[in-house]
């Protein structure tokens, strides 16, 4: 079997369109731009060039981007100072503070003081507590980009054997609840989980999300199974810097029913998503 590649670059331009065709009409029937405001502290060379993407994608949707560049020596008390005035702006709509932060700052103080109205990242423990309990809320971007690709895939996902690999806060714990919530049947795998090839090869549905580069090979996949690879691992292979995912997708695709590419699946889509989220919290704040 040759696996579908699944086009998460193709979907995240449709959902990008999308997202710019609501901030259009939102702009001229009402006179409101969506405007997210990311936070960096510090010069973490993979975070830059996260955030520049995410402003410049902001922007290609009509929306407004406040990029606020921390030094990476910031007090806490100056962060949450920050974080304090973007709640209390009107203008902005979402605030994403980019991770990981400088040793120094505790993450969970940080986010847990955005308003969770704003939480576009989806990571405050209200909308964590939100999520669980299946009620309306701000859900992080790259599982939400994992589900609509899902969904796109198979329609219904009732009833499938779901496996996440890896258990962040950002990615697997979330992704385990939407595919919960999709009444998929969950196990959540992790580095100390006992033969692990052989819960992987149950998965009608496998989610990687442990950021070790090709660490699942082919033969842990079902056949037929949709793989969906969150890792983005740079890489020096002949010579030279590439990106691979999580999964050994050489391997995985010969067995496989479909499969995200790396680069060029999960990726596109989270940056949709947050746009997405952002435009929700502009809707909402808006009534
Ligand atoms: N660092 C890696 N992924 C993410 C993300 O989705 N949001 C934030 N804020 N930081 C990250």
């Amino acid at each position: 079997m040759t696996a579908k590649i699944i086009d998460g670059k193709a979907f995240a331009a449709r959902v990008r369109a999308e997202v710019a065709g609501h901030v259009a009409r939102l702009k001229a029937d009402h006179g409101i731009t969506p405007g997210l405001a990311v936070v960096l502290v510090g010069e973490d060379p993979a975070s830059e060039v996260y955030v520049r993407s995410k402003g410049k994608s902001t922007v290609e949707a009509g929306m407004n981007s406040y990029e606020h560049k921390l030094d990476a020596a910031t007090s806490e008390a100056d962060l949450l100072a920050l974080i304090g005035k973007l709640n209390a702006d009107p203008a902005v709509h979402g605030i994403l503070v980019q991770l990981p932060l400088p040793k120094h700052l505790d993450s969970d103080l940080v986010i847990n003081a955005i308003d969770p109205a704003k939480d576009v990242d989806g990571f405050h423990i209200s909308n964590v507590g939100l999520l669980g309990t299946g009620q309306k809320s701000m859900v992080p971007c790259t599982p939400l980009g994992c589900l609509m690709m899902l969904r796109d895939h198979h329609g219904s996902l009732a009833g499938m054997d779901a496996v996440v690999v890896g258990r962040s806060n950002i990615v697997g714990k979330p992704m385990a609840q939407l595919l919960l919530g999709d009444s998929c049947t969950v196990t959540i795998a992790h580095s100390r989980t006992k033969d692990l090839g052989e819960v992987c090869r149950r998965a009608d549905i496998l989610v990687a999300a442990v950021g070790r580069p090709e660490m699942i090979p082919g033969d842990w996949v079902k056949p037929g199974a949709t793989v969906i690879d969150v890792g983005i691992n740079r890489i020096e292979r002949g010579g030279k810097t590439v990106l691979v995912g999580d999964v050994d997708f050489a391997g995985a695709a010969k067995v496989a029913g479909a499969i995200t590419p790396v680069p060029g699946g999960v990726g596109p889509m989270t940056i949709a998503c947050l746009l997405a989220n952002t435009l929700t919290a502009c809707c909402r704040a808006n009534g």
